[in-house]
């Protein structure tokens, strides 16, 4: 998986882009490894610099290993290597105070902020009622409740700035339908789902001058991820000059 991983960096890192993200800045949680760094490495690309925020160890209730911080030091290598800035922290996304914190340093440094994507996930496995109280909590606490906190802590900065900007929520498959082994899971997604639809339908009715159009319930495809996982982004709003697919082209 590794050696795939590396493989598609550096195929990207050599195609030629358009720079649809030139003078934007990203907000990516969970931006150390996985979708969250191809991620932030597709919009640096693209021109844009990124504010990357990743916990960045290992979650009790997984089995499979964390991301470390030699992880998230690559990802601000790869980005930096593009020629793009990078602000990135350490942080727990179920930390409300500290992700704001991060965010706010993150714009303070790079000046701006238009592109936001609630990544940071966890999964695990069990039989649905064998699913242990903290590992439902875990799933929760991080899938749900981190994803509602990035969308909170970025939502007024977006608004004082007045320019518009996209909200992605990372989905999945287990957000559009039940499968077997991760009921925790499978209701962390749904939720999300439900909360991109919501905010994308009222939380921003009175805002909707500051952006050119709000789009409810739009899948708008596969992320540009290094694996082949069945990702599902929903859009709460954007703004005309970001142009409507933050990650059109990937797999
Ligand atoms: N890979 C797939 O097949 C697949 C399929 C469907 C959905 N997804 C979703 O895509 C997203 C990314 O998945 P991935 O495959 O890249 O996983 P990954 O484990 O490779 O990356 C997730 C990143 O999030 C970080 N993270 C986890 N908890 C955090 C927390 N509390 N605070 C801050 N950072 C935290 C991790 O450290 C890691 O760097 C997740 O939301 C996941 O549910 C993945």
């Amino acid at each position: 998986m590794r050696s795939l991983r590396v493989a598609h960096e550096r195929k990207a890192s050599t195609r030629v882009h358009n720079g649809r993200f030139t003078e934007k800045v990203a907000f990516i949680t969970g931006a150390a490894r996985g979708q969250g760094r191809a991620e932030a490495l597709r919009l640096a690309q693209e021109g844009a610099d990124i504010i990357a925020v990743d916990i960045r160890r290992k979650l009790d209730s997984t089995i499979y290993p964390g991301a470390t911080q030699a992880d998230l030091k690559e990802a601000v290598r790869l980005v930096e290597a593009l020629g793009r800035r990078i602000v990135a922290t350490a942080v727990d996304v179920r930390d409300f105070d500290s992700l704001s914190e991060a965010l706010c340093a993150g714009v303070a440094e790079l000046g701006r902020l238009d592109v936001v994507i609630a990544n940071a996930g966890i999964s695990s496995a069990n039989m649905s009622w064998e699913v242990r109280p903290e590992q439902w909590q875990e799933t929760i606490d991080i899938n749900l409740t981190g994803a509602f906190f990035t969308a909170k802590a970025a939502i007024p900065i977006l608004i004082d700035q007045g320019t518009g900007g996209c909200i992605v929520m990372t989905s999945s498959t287990a957000g559009l339908k039940g499968l077997p082994f991760c009921g925790h899971y499978v209701a962390s997604k749904h939720g999300l789902v439900g909360l991109a639809k919501t905010m994308a339908s009222w939380a921003w009715a009175p805002e909707r001058s500051a952006a050119d159009r709000v789009m409810t319930d739009v899948p708008l495809g596969r992320s540009a991820a290094p694996r082949l996982g069945s990702i599902l982004v929903y859009a709460l709003f954007t703004v005309r000059n970001l142009g409507e697919n933050v990650l059109s082209g990937g797999e």
